[in-house]
């Protein structure tokens, strides 16, 4: 009798089992029961331990320059952290439909310029890459279409072409056939992801996985798949906008919190060197409930526009909903709002939002949105001109936050005329010429200074 090749264990207790159950007999979790396959000793692995690598101090190792490529997209290389590195692989997520497959065949055509690329498309025809190519200006001998979802053959053929970039679209399509598991699976994902990033560090080829989003906003399939990565990209952006930001959640390569900007247009994807502009381009003048922050995004200080609006409620639980910042933050703002401040935030409805698409989630926001949500509750317009940083407190102090300089630098480089900072921040702070520094202690001085009356 043939032996089983694969078994079934718990994720939950790590109990296994050679068949299928829906419920673990072990720890009674349901569908906990996940695919794997049964390794016997690995290849290469003999009964000697002396052989292989022994302890080495740290500064006898060599140090070996990771020699990064340019992926061909300025925007993309700076989120990854200066280009890609070989025998990396890349993660890229996001919603159907947000541009991954085209952002990766951009690249691929880039690169193709200088290095053979594989594209393995498991989603589309060759047919319908050619179509969204030819729609790109792709033209290059150098980019192969693979449209294949068996793993064996893929590995087949990227040590067949020996490629200098491989790109897998999608990982939740590809399969291999040691599992019985569907395509998508738990187990078929991980273990496919596993072994491409095997053969990547093993050739010292590059890979780029797309990978699906749910509708909780995970990458589709385990957090393993996180795990196993380099490097992990989200490509998110509002469908009915056409801008789309690439966020990096891990690189080992670089720093996370990076982000890329680009806008959708008739021929693909194209970068946005300017965000500041454009996140305040639909920005309205003569509505009260609005203001600017300068927020820093990896390295890059970029300003947004955060709106509010308050109204009073028709029920007795008042609502508070927010978009692009954490509704816990907020909360916490409209309590030292109403206590420090006196704004009697509890009989209204408070709903903020910040403009764009964009999501802020550090504390050098808080001032902003404490003066947005003034503004509407107070029917007061905030000053056009001003730019509002600082981290609020408990107690109603302003606290001072990271990289002063470079929001100040960025707010005088789009035009702005005042900045309201934390007054601990002054002492750092050069002088601009064109920008007037107004450093408050207090959220009330803050409110003070950012409404006209
Ligand atoms: P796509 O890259 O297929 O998304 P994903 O792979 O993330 O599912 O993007 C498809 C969308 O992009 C589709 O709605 C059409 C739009 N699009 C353009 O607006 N311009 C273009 O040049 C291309 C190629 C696509
Ligand atoms: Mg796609």
């Amino acid at each position: 009798m043939a032996r089983e090749k694969t078994k079934y264990v718990c994720k939950e207790c790590g109990y296994e089992t050679p068949r299928w159950l829906g419920k673990c007999p072990s720890c009674g979790e349901w569908s906990s029961l996940v695919e794997e396959v049964i390794t016997a000793v690995p290849a290469g692995h003999s009964k000697d331990v002396s052989k292989g690598p022994a302890p080495c101090p740290i500064t006898e190792l060599e140090t070996v320059g990771t020699n990064r490529f340019t992926s061909g997209i300025a925007e993309l290389d700076r989120v990854l952290g200066g280009g890609i590195v070989p025998g990396s692989v890349v993660l890229i997520g996001g919603d159907p439909g947000i541009g991954k497959s085209t952002l990766l065949l951009q690249v691929s055509g880039a690169v193709s310029t200088d290095t053979k690329v594989l594209y393995v498309s498991g989603e589309e025809s060759s047919n319908q890459v050619k179509l969204r190519g030819d729609r790109l200006g792709i033209r290059s001998d150098n980019l192969l279409i693979l449209p294949e979802v068996d793993l064996e053959r893929i590995e087949y053929w990227i040590e067949n072409t020996s490629p200098g970039l491989v790109v897998i679209d999608s990982i939740q399509t590809v399969f291999t056939k040691d599992l019985t598991s569907a395509p998508g699976s738990v187990s078929q994902v991980s273990q496919c992801a596993s072994r491409l990033m095997r053969k990547a560090k093993e050739l010292e080829i590059p890979i780029c996985l797309v990978g699906h989003v749910t509708k909780q906003g995970a990458i589709a399939g385990p957090k393993v798949l996180e795990h196993i990565v380099d490097t992990v990209l989200y490509f998110e952006g509002e469908r009915h906008h056409s801008f789309r930001i690439l966020r990096c959640v891990k690189n080992r390569f670089g720093s996370t919190n990076e982000i890329g900007v680009f806008q959708m247009g008739d021929s693909g994807l194209s970068e946005i060197t300017n965000p500041s502009e454009v996140f305040l381009s639909g920005r309205s003048h003569t509505v009260a409930g609005s203001c600017v922050t300068a927020s820093v995004e990896g390295t890059r200080p970029i300003l947004v526009e955060i709106e509010a609006l308050v109204t009073r409620t028709p029920f007795g639980v008042p609502r508070r909903t927010t978009t692009g910042i954490d509704s816990n933050r907020v909360a916490i703002i409209l309590a030292v709002l109403e206590k420090r401040a006196g704004l009697g935030l509890s009989m209204c409805d408070v709903y903020v939002s910040v403009a764009g698409g964009a999501r802020l989630n550090e504390p050098a926001a808080d001032l902003a949105v404490a003066c947005a949500v003034a503004s509407s509750f107070r029917n007061a317009l905030c000053h056009p001109d001003v730019v509002i940083i600082g981290e609020v407190g408990l107690s109603g102090e302003i606290r001072g936050v990271s990289r002063i300089e470079s929001r100040v630098a960025e707010a005088a480089k789009i035009g702005f005329k005042k900045c309201i900072i934390p007054a601990s921040n002054r002492a750092v702070l050069t002088e601009h010429e064109s920008l007037q520094v107004i450093p408050v202690r207090t959220i009330s001085e803050a409110l003070e200074h950012a409404m006209k009356r």
